[in-house]
């Protein structure tokens, strides 16, 4: 991980947002290189949703023709959405102080992972695992092996090797006594605060006066912008049900421990879906989209052993979800066996549509969903009081569509193919010497750039051949780049670092015949093109 932030920093993918002020935690500014790159999954990921998407035929696996359709939503929204959506109440993480290190932290990511640290008579550390299961998630042995590397825990074995486990010292202590536990850098146990709950949304104010009404909140999520157009766009576009609204854009959390690099940060971008369906339909839709949303992270790059796609159990699904499978992968800075999430897959029922219509929704002591009221007898929050139902005039049918969310973030899957796409090989320099190649095997597609158009020489007439062919690229919008500089292999390796999947060559040869050498970046393989079919040859491989 440490290599690809650094390439990230060295060749202007990606900042610390405010560096020369000593940067803002958990939060990031794409460099030229980086925001090509973010933009082409987000152009892929918009291609594949809409401008690419009949409606007027049935794609494999899907139970009928659809339209779609997209939005651009405001980042502020009515305080009420939040209220109904639920993100007002419930919207929280519950978080720890350390008093000695001033660090804050989930308290889910002590639970389980953390120890605690006793010191018996003969003055020995006896070191605990504190869980509320006899068996934490991933299992005991993971969560000790975690725990001791966490705080350095090693012994030598009788081979005077070192080794994280240290049987006999470390056990599961099942109760939550905060009093025992030692933060790490912390020099005595006990520093945490007791935890308290943290809501995640960035609070703002609107207007001058800044009074408690005016309070509102940076949208934590890009779907509520959906729910609450669903009639303006049913009555201004004629989409008939099933179809789906997409957007993608910014959102804000104000997470305790933005961490992983980009992974887990402040201020990031969605690319989400709401699909409304018939609920007879919506077992049939979500499956159709579980599997779509999983194929579009293999054809775009992702290996199938890093990626997998895992339904969630019962007891994981959030309070409205009726099923859920997020699209996971493997990130260098996971532990093995765990995965980070790329993009979640919810059925949501008619969840949304209905909390908007009547009110905010909680499961009622029978498990089914009912406007929550306060001691008044009335709706706690309650909703637009609009009828969101649909009509089908068909089938002369009045209903609430179900809704299945496909909800993905753009840079979490920039950085996941990020990392896909990190290789290292050994190749001869120019005297034959073996030297490490760096290089970003990005999908096509998905490369900042796409070709870089290099003169053997700068001089001869290659220089305006070169800059000739470079101008077509443009003039053709393909992304392309020039560079005379330096030895032919250092420009190689450049444009190898930065992704770009051709390199095309002029030398002595194409002034004599109109070719140009065409270097393929992960085969090395070279093959001689006309020089008036090189951009042709190009766009039909971006094409393909
Ligand atoms: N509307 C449903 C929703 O927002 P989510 O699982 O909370 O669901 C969807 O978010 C996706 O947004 C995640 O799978 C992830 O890719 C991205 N995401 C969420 N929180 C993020 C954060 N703090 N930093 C970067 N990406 C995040």
């Amino acid at each position: 991980m440490d290599k690809i932030v650094a390439l990230c920093k060295r060749r202007g993918f990606i900042f610390q947002s405010s560096e020369i002020y000593g940067g803002l935690n958990g939060f990031w500014d794409y460099g030229p290189l980086g925001v090509e790159l973010k933009r082409n999954v987000k152009e892929a990921w918009w291609r594949d949703m809409i401008t690419n998407h009949d409606e007027f035929s049935t794609p494999a696996g899907a139970p009928s023709p659809f339209s779609m359709v997209g939005l651009d939503c405001s980042l502020i929204m009515h305080p009420q959405v939040w209220k109904c959506s639920g993100h007002y109440d419930l919207f929280h993480d519950m978080m720890s102080d350390c008093r000695e290190t001033k660090r804050r932290f989930r308290f889910d990511q002590i639970r389980g992972r953390w120890i605690h640290v006793e010191r018996d008579s003969r003055g020995q550390h006896h070191y605990y695992i504190m869980t509320d299961a006899d068996t934490p998630e991933g299992g005991l042995e993971d969560t000790v092996v975690r725990a001791c590397k966490f705080f350095d825990v090693r012994r030598k074995d009788a081979e005077g090797a070192f080794t994280w486990q240290s049987p006999g010292m470390v056990g599961i202590s099942p109760q939550d006594d905060l009093s025992k536990v030692l933060v790490p850098g912390a020099s005595t146990p006990g520093t945490l605060t007791p935890p308290r709950e943290f809501n995640l949304m960035f609070k703002t104010t609107i207007g001058a006066l800044g009074g408690a009404e005016d309070a509102a909140f940076l949208r934590p999520e890009t779907a509520q912008g959906m729910f609450v157009n669903f009639k303006n766009v049913v009555d201004t576009v004629r989409v008939r049900v099933p179809f789906g609204i997409a957007q993608m854009g910014k959102s804000f959390r104000n997470e305790i421990t933005p961490r992983n690099f980009t992974f887990r940060s402040r201020e990031f971008e969605q690319m989400e879906m709401e699909f409304f369906c018939h609920p007879s339909q919506s077992r049939a839709w979500y499956q159709y989209w579980r599997d779509r949303r999983y194929q579009w992270y293999l054809t775009h790059g992702l290996a199938s052993d890093r990626l997998r796609l895992r339904d969630h159990a019962a007891d994981e699904l959030s309070h409205y979800s009726v099923g859920t499978a997020d699209v996971e992968y493997a990130f260098p800075f996971c532990e093995p066996g765990e995965f980070g999430e790329l993009e979640g897959v919810a059925h949501r029922g008619d969840f949304d549509l209905r909390s908007h219509m009547e009110g905010k929704l909680v499961r009622d002591s029978t498990g089914c969903l009912a406007v929550e009221t306060g001691e008044d007898g009335k709706p706690r929050h309650p909703g637009s009081g609009k009828d969101l139902n649909y009509f089908d005039d068909q089938s002369r049918e009045r209903f609430v569509p179900h809704v299945i969310e496909p909800a993905a973030g753009a840079d979490r899957a920039t950085l996941a193919f990020l990392c896909e796409a990190y290789h290292e090989d050994s190749q001869p320099d120019e005297k034959g010497e073996l030297q490490t190649r760096v290089l970003l095997k990005l999908h096509p597609k998905l490369a900042p750039l796409k070709v870089a158009v290099l003169p053997l020489v700068k001089k001869d007439g290659m220089p305006e051949f070169g800059l000739d062919l470079y101008r077509e690229f443009k003039r053709a919008g393909i992304p392309s780049y020039y560079d005379q500089q330096a030895a032919i292999g250092k420009r190689y390796r450049r444009q190898d670092e930065i992704g770009t999947p051709w390199c095309i060559t002029v030398d002595g040869q194409s002034l004599a015949d109109q070719t140009v050498t065409l270097r393929d970046r992960d085969t090395l393989e070279q093959i001689r093109v006309p020089r008036d079919r090189i951009v042709d040859e190009i766009a039909k491989r971006l094409r393909g």
